[in-house]
């Protein structure tokens, strides 16, 4: 079979590190006029466009995109692909918005056939937005996590996610027991986790849905597989933490139900963790655990804020990526959650500058999830997972990008005014798998 080959021109964008932790002028990359040539799916060479030129494969035309601004595609760290259907919900805060609307809508993934148009709704609209990577939810039954792989797969795109573990505290329609989440877990982890470029999470709702065998369960689980993800919520909403605490009386706190059982540690992303204490986040480093941090949905469930300052503390650093939180996040572009994290950081007084924004929506995601070493970066040897961004995408857009004076403040635009019109094309794998005006709307 002939090698797949492509190029691409533009201006590029990635990091080599953690601009949080290291000087932004070593972490950050920007190409003004740069080349990334792609084969087999990875990314061959990246750099200046008149350095690289001659080693443009044989018959290959770089597409062009002149002025644009093409980065790894963004990563999503906590979404649910079964509440898509539930975006704008009105008028709840977590507990009640669970009960009124995600357990009605979750239990209609037992139908193979409905689990399978929102699999495929879910990822076009991942690709419209620029994400080629997500850690989602899927519902109880292990059909809504086949539906899944099997479009992700025919894809070629790289994808966590894993059945919830859910027994007790939801309908009964939700509800496995320790032993079926256990054994269903198993069985899809051992059939998807390393087929395609397809990861299993192992994925317990959130303490107070989970039995104490259930997450002593999951633990074992986790042990079994270490290169499976562990994937849940933590420290959201008060009303949730303290009922956490009087559902595990003899654990110190949230977090430490988690970490008795064996669920944190590299690989483990929490989502939220807007309340931690201070303590559970030097107990997150210590162990390597990462958290999810979801403005959008933060804001919508009146949750709280989020202080990424504090947890990107250069004496004990966590590992951060964005999550949409879709169905109570409020949008699926990573570029409307820079925007909204800017302004929850702001309300601490602590501005989010664009080149860490873009971290935490690239590499930093890739680097929360562990697999930093295959997507998240234009380095050469990385999968060639990309999104080419329009600085010109509506006529307010050019007016204000037309007066930047630094990729800095270009990129700042972008984020503050970005969403799914911003993203030119996706390419996925060095195939482009969106193209804003050629896609049927
Ligand atoms: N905590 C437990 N389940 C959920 C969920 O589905 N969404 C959010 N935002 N928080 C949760
Ligand atoms: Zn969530």
């Amino acid at each position: 079979m002939p090698a797949q080959r492509s190029a691409v021109r533009g201006q590029l964008v990635w990091f080599r590190d953690d601009p949080f932790l290291t000087d932004p002028g070593h972490a950050f990359v920007h190409v003004d006029d740069g080349l990334l040539i792609c084969e087999d799916g990875l990314v061959t060479a990246a750099g200046d466009y008149g350095e690289l030129r001659e080693r443009i494969p044989a018959g290959v035309e770089p597409v062009h995109y002149p002025e644009h601004v093409i980065t790894p595609g963004f990563i999503d760290t906590h979404v649910h692909y079964v509440q898509t259907g539930i975006i704008a919900a009105f008028g709840s805060q977590l507990i009640d918005w669970l009960n009124h609307y995600t357990f009605v809508e979750e239990q209609r993934f037992a139908d193979a056939a409905y689990a399978r148009e929102a699999a495929a709704v879910f990822c076009d609209e991942l690709l419209r937005n620029g994400t080629t990577t997500a850690l989602t939810f899927c519902a109880v039954y292990p059909q809504s996590v086949d539906a899944l792989f099997e479009e992700t797969t025919r894809r070629n795109m790289r994808m966590a996610a894993g059945k919830v573990l859910m027994d007790r505290n939801a309908p009964d329609a939700l509800l496995d027991t320790a032993r079926t989440g256990y054994e269903d877990s198993k069985a899809l982890l051992e059939r998807w986790h390393g087929t395609g470029r397809n990861l299993y999470a192992i994925t317990p709702r959130f303490a107070p849905t989970s039995t104490p065998e259930q997450l002593e369960a999951a633990g074992t689980l986790r042990r079994e597989h270490p290169g499976a993800l562990l994937h849940t919520h933590v420290s959201e909403n008060t009303g949730e933490i303290s009922w956490v605490r009087s559902l595990f009386p003899d654990r110190r706190g949230y977090l430490d139900v988690y970490d008795h059982y064996g669920l944190l540690g590299p690989g483990a992303v929490l989502a939220h963790g807007v309340h931690l204490t201070a303590s559970e986040r030097a107990r997150c480093a210590e162990t390597d655990t990462a958290i999810a941090h979801c403005p959008t949905s933060n804001l919508f469930l009146g949750s709280g804020l989020f202080h990424v300052h504090d947890a990107k503390d250069p004496r004990r650093p966590l590992r951060v990526g964005l999550g949409t939180d879709i169905g109570a996040g409020t949008s699926f572009s990573l570029l409307a959650t820079m925007n909204e994290a800017y302004k929850v950081a702001e309300l601490s007084n602590y501005p989010l500058d664009s080149v860490k924004a873009f971290y935490l929506a690239t590499l930093g995601g890739a680097q929360a999830m562990g697999i930093d070493d295959r997507v998240g970066s234009l380095e050469p040897g990385h999968e060639a997972d990309f999104v080419v961004l329009d600085p010109r995408a509506t006529p307010l857009l050019a007016r204000r990008t037309a007066r930047t004076e630094s990729i800095e403040e270009l990129l700042f635009v972008l984020a503050v005014m970005g969403d799914d019109r911003t993203v030119r094309a996706t390419y996925v794998a060095g195939e482009r798998a969106h193209d804003r005006d050629t896609a049927a709307v």
